[in-house]
């Protein structure tokens, strides 16, 4: 089958995920503070949402705050922790009108109050939406997402709730933080890194990766079309033989 033939006719990706890479060698390129890449960042996410929403796309998950990002420099961690503070303050009211529904992952119990509050008023006031999901993950970890979904299901056999020779892959997943989301299909990385870097290890295992050379502030609708185009031509065959057919997966 050649490519172009492949290409007909596969949709896009129901759900995808990004690690924002390159912020900090992008401002270390132009001779400016990491910070400012950040920034930039930040600007670049905005445009990044905006086109998943006109591309088609029914999920979009970007890796904002990792669990490892904490042993970074205590100015850039503030600064980061601020960032998300500014965007929900600033963006909420405008992705909200938009129909976005956002959601955030990973670990909140290391969030400071103010910014914790924040966020869950973000999901809360925009439960009811139906457009876009914006999953951002932030303090987010898959080990340390698998160790809280292995913790809630042993205290669950410890109490008697489950049996844990019922206990499966559903079972596990359902006590993940993306236990209503479907899992993406195509994994994007920028920055020209090749690693996964603790990002979805469970909801991935059957994701294409593209990783693409731009660093995270350069990312624009270009270079998010290219990425989609790389995946239309990948042939998926989940551990079989031929690529299923039916590829639709339903948002809960
Ligand atoms: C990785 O680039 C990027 C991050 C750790 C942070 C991502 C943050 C944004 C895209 C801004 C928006 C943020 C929020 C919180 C909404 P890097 O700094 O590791 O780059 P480098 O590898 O070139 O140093």
């Amino acid at each position: 089958m050649s490519s172009s033939q492949r290409d007909a006719g596969v949709p896009n990706p129901t759900h995808v995920a990004i690690i924002m890479d390159g912020n900090g060698r992008w401002a270390q390129m132009r001779g400016l503070p990491r910070q400012e890449g950040h920034r930039r960042g930040l600007e670049a996410l905005r445009r990044t949402i905006r086109n998943a929403d006109a591309l088609g796309i029914q999920v979009l998950t970007l890796y904002s705050f990792s669990t490892e990002n904490w042993r970074r420099p205590h100015a850039e961690v503030s600064f980061l922790m601020g960032l998300l503070k500014h965007f929900v303050e600033k963006d909420l009211a405008e992705l909200s009108a938009a129909n976005v529904r956002v959601r955030i992952i990973g670990g909140r119990d290391d969030l400071a109050p103010d910014l914790r509050r924040l966020v869950e008023h973000a999901e809360t006031s925009t439960r009811a939406n139906t457009g876009l999901v914006l999953v951002i993950a932030f303090n987010y970890g898959a080990r340390d997402e698998i160790v809280r979904a292995a913790r809630a299901l042993a205290a669950d056999a410890a109490s008697g709730r489950i049996d844990p020779s019922v206990i499966d892959e559903a079972a596990l997943a359902g006590r993940l933080d993306t236990h209503d989301l479907p899992d993406p299909e195509l994994v994007i990385r920028t920055s020209g890194e090749t690693r996964i870097s603790n990002f979805l290890l469970w909801q991935a295992a059957y994701a294409e990766f593209v990783f693409a050379p731009v660093m995270w502030p350069d990312f624009d609708r270009a270079a998010f079309e290219e990425a989609l185009a790389q995946y239309r031509q990948r042939e998926r065959r989940f551990g079989g033989v031929t690529a299923p057919t039916d590829r639709s997966v339903g948002v809960a």
